[in-house]
């Protein structure tokens, strides 16, 4: 039997340590608040996830193309973009335990009667730009730039090159992914919410008018997408921005919410951003950013509908939706990562089942064979159902034993993550076997 209840945060957390998915930041000096390394099975993971991510928007979409503008951009951008003047929360403090807070996640009684939650008093609300200002040039009198806290305007300044040089026709679409920095007042809940954190963005420039046709188209290829990768669905939901939840530059907006452990939260934002960036970037850079649409002999500023997700938080998202606790035959329970196998960080697990009699070195050429097409883990340490289970709480899809008899007739056992199931294949039907698994597979119990 599986779970069926959502798996604590403390359980992930720690696995996720032990087994070097995510690590604190500069943990020998004593971490850093709420900022994250990620280890080398998170590395892959993550890297796993974007790829996934820009294979779906770039190489599935003929119209969408993509970019990596730089983390520090000229300042206009950021006073054009409105992110000087509106890029603010307000946050209060608790005055005696100076605990902070963001006004808009206290209660609507905590904010009437201006008491933190433990029931102290609150300081006075204050606005506090979320932007991270540094210098350029080895002075502190250098020129003010920012770390980026959107890679979406990086998008909109290209937009001009990008129209010149690929001659695409609108509708189309600009993807990108990076790094964007916000100096949040609260960060919390391990990967959720932090500091410096990685965004799949895409830009897709409509005519104006058909903007909200593609807003409805954008909104469910994003869930449909969940889907297509194994997640639960029961965990994902829509939620449509109120007027005044509404970001400065969007006229309508709708987040795709996941159920994780902490509750309900953001994992990607759906946005109708009208002509806004490119009417502002237009006003305050001078150039003429209109497009001319050769067809109707018309020059206009195209509308933006945005889709916008968190890659780090997307990787806490795939963790916790994959985490699985089940009893095994023997009364034992397997911890299991049910990762998608486009998305598990270790595609193979390669296992002679003894060291000796020379199965080491079949297990080792047989591993060999493979590397081209997947990444592969050589383990020869302790007993096969260890072996195995080691893999499965690292979300491994599939194992390879090499036996006596693969020596004979060269066949293995290739064994199943999610049913534990055994079969034997010989070594040389191995990869297409374990493609067609791939493209079959389907997740268990959703
Ligand atoms: N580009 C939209 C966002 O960062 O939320």
């Amino acid at each position: 039997m599986s779970m069926s209840k959502p798996v604590s945060m403390e359980t992930i957390v720690s696995l996720a340590k032990r087994r070097g998915f995510v690590f604190p930041s500069s943990e020998i000096y004593g971490g850093l608040a709420s900022a994250w390394d990620y280890g080398p099975l998170g590395s892959e993971l993550k890297n796993r996830v974007q790829r996934k991510w820009w294979r779906e928007m770039t190489q599935l979409h003929d119209n969408i193309v993509g970019l990596d503008a730089s983390i520090l951009m000229h300042p206009r951008v950021w006073e054009a973009s409105g992110h000087v003047d509106n890029f603010s929360d307000v946050m209060v403090e608790d005055t005696i335990t100076n605990e902070r807070f963001r006004w808009d996640h206290l209660t609507e009684v905590q904010r009437e009667n201006r008491t933190s939650p433990a029931g102290n008093p609150l300081s006075e609300p204050r606005a506090f730009n979320l932007m991270f200002e540094t210098h350029l040039g080895p002075t502190s009198s250098g020129q003010k730039v920012y770390l980026r806290p959107e890679t979406a305007q990086g998008i909109y300044v290209n937009f001009k090159n990008v129209v010149q040089t690929s001659r695409l026709k609108i509708p189309f679409g600009i993807a990108q992914v990076g790094k964007a920095f916000r100096n949040e007042i609260v960060t919390k809940n391990f990967i959720f919410r932090t500091c410096e954190f990685e965004q799949l963005e895409m830009q897709y420039f409509v005519k104006p008018g058909e903007d909200e046709k593609w807003f409805d188209y954008w909104k469910e290829q994003r869930i449909r997408y969940y889907d297509s990768v194994g997640i639960r669905p029961d965990r994902l939901r829509f939620k449509p921005h109120g007027p005044d939840e509404l970001a400065h530059y969007a006229k309508a907006a709708f987040d795709i919410e996941y159920e994780f452990p902490f509750g309900w939260q953001e994992l990607e934002g759906i946005h109708n951003r009208t002509d806004y960036d490119l009417s502002r970037h237009s006003e305050f850079s001078g150039k003429d950013l209109r497009y001319l649409d050769e067809e109707q002999k018309e020059r206009y500023l195209p509308y933006i509908v945005e889709t916008s997700a968190g890659l780090t938080r997307s990787v806490l998202m795939v963790l916790c939706d994959a985490y699985d606790e089940e009893e095994v035959a023997d009364g034992d329970v397997r911890t299991v990562l049910r990762f998608h196998p486009d998305l598990a960080p270790i595609t193979l697990g390669v296992f002679p089942l003894v060291k000796k009699d020379g199965l080491a070195e079949l297990a080792r050429e047989i591993e060999a064979e493979l590397r081209d097409d997947y990444t592969t883990f050589y383990d020869q340490g302790g007993a096969i159902g260890r072996r195995y289970r080691r893999q499965d709480e690292v979300g491994t899809p599939f194992c390879v034993t090499v036996d006596y008899d693969s020596k004979d007739d060269g066949t293995v056992t290739l064994r199943f993550r999610d049913s534990m199931e055994q079969v034997r294949v010989h070594r040389s039907e191995l990869s297409e076997r374990i493609r067609a698994e791939i493209k079959a597979y389907r997740r268990v119990g959703v």
